[in-house]
């Protein structure tokens, strides 16, 4: 009996299997520590609708958003003038929303959410980029957007310049209370 107990209690003493108990695989480590590197806010509809024209989209583009939060840049992208659109965003629950959105206005077919670092992301097959992010984060993007982004493809920013680049246009929206800027990329 005193035996039976004392391999009972040893028993108890064993670490229990489970979730608690698992280390994570390295891929899910790396994502969980990576914290965005703005939060998200949605731009409004009337400032998505004049940044995609502002950009001149139409049914030959593809629109890239980097921190695509809600997917309304792309989504918007591809039920107004028939573009593909790919978003990057780099939280789980706001990629779900984005393709449940997509799927609902019937352009799931031409949009795609990516789970991701947009730092990480292969952005060369955009032939437009769309951005809100920040000051520091735009002038910290600037060299990928140089190094990936093929001549010609338009790049539009809500609200934030990109430091040492000289847009093609300013243009002010919602009344005066919003700055969009455009630039081409060059001819290398
Ligand atoms: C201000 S919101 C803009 C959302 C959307 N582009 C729009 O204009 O409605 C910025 C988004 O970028 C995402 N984000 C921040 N850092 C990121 C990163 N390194 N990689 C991917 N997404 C990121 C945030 O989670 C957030 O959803």
């Amino acid at each position: 009996m005193v035996m039976r107990l004392l391999v009972l209690a040893l028993l108890l003493m064993q670490p229990l299997p489970g979730p608690a108990q698992v280390a994570p695989a390295p891929a899910d480590a790396a994502r969980a520590q990576r914290t965005p590197d703005i939060h998200f806010a949605a731009t409004p509809q009337p400032v998505v609708d004049a940044m995609l024209k502002l950009a001149g989209v139409t049914a030959a583009d593809t629109v890239f958003d980097l921190g695509s939060g809600d997917g309304r840049l792309v989504i918007l992208a591809a039920q107004k003038y028939g573009a593909r659109g790919i978003g990057i965003e780099l939280q789980p629950r706001l990629v779900a929303i984005s393709r449940e959105v997509a799927r609902e206005g019937g352009v799931a077919d031409r949009v795609t959410f990516i789970e991701g670092d947009l730092f990480a992301a292969d952005i060369s097959a955009a032939t437009v980029v769309t951005l809100w992010l920040s000051p520091s984060v735009n002038a910290r993007l600037g060299p990928k957007l140089q190094q990936e982004l093929r001549p010609g493809t338009r790049i539009v920013s809500h609200q934030f310049p990109i430091e040492g680049w000289t847009p093609s246009a300013v243009v002010h929206v919602d009344d005066d209370r919003t700055d969009l800027f455009l630039w081409v990329v060059p001819p290398r």
